[in-house]
């Protein structure tokens, strides 16, 4: 299950990136905002972390105007890795090295195109599970023993 969230400056992104997970049968759950309505992004960055957090989706998609705002938010949460992408390189090497949990995107930044080809790239690549990767995502939230 994938958790949503996005502010007005990612809605009209959110919904292509909905369209998208429908044709390819994949379940997400919509955690808002629903409309183009000046909205706050912390709320929607808070609901998605704490969705993986709960255990209730194993992967989450954030969209603000830049995906700025919404990944610093959701990276303030402890277990919560949220990566910025702008390219499909990256997607993939989040994945592969840091083990992320949630992709951001900016609305503003990226054309539906490439934001789609960013979700596939992120959604299908597994963690590298390599021992130095996960000694560091270890370190972001541990002092060096
Ligand atoms: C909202 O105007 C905008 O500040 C927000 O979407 C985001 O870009 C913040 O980082």
């Amino acid at each position: 299950m994938i958790a949503l969230g996005c502010d007005h400056g990612g809605f009209d992104l959110m919904q292509e990136v909905k369209q998208y997970l429908d044709q390819k049968g994949l379940e997400y759950e919509d955690f808002g905002c629903l409309s183009n309505q000046s909205v706050d992004y912390p709320i929607y960055a808070r609901k998605v972390a704490h969705a993986i957090l709960d255990g209730r989706c194993d992967k989450g998609i954030l969209i603000c105007g830049t995906g700025i705002g919404i990944s610093i938010t959701a990276n303030k949460i402890p277990g919560i890795r949220a990566a910025l992408c702008t390219d499909s390189f990256c997607a993939e090497m989040t994945r592969l090295h840091n083990d992320a949990n949630i992709l951001a995107l900016g609305g503003r930044v990226v054309g539906p195109g490439l934001a789609i080809d960013i979700v596939d790239t992120f959604l299908k690549t597994p963690f590298s599970g390599d021992e130095r990767h996960a000694r560091r995502i270890h370190l972001m939230e541990n002092e060096e023993e």
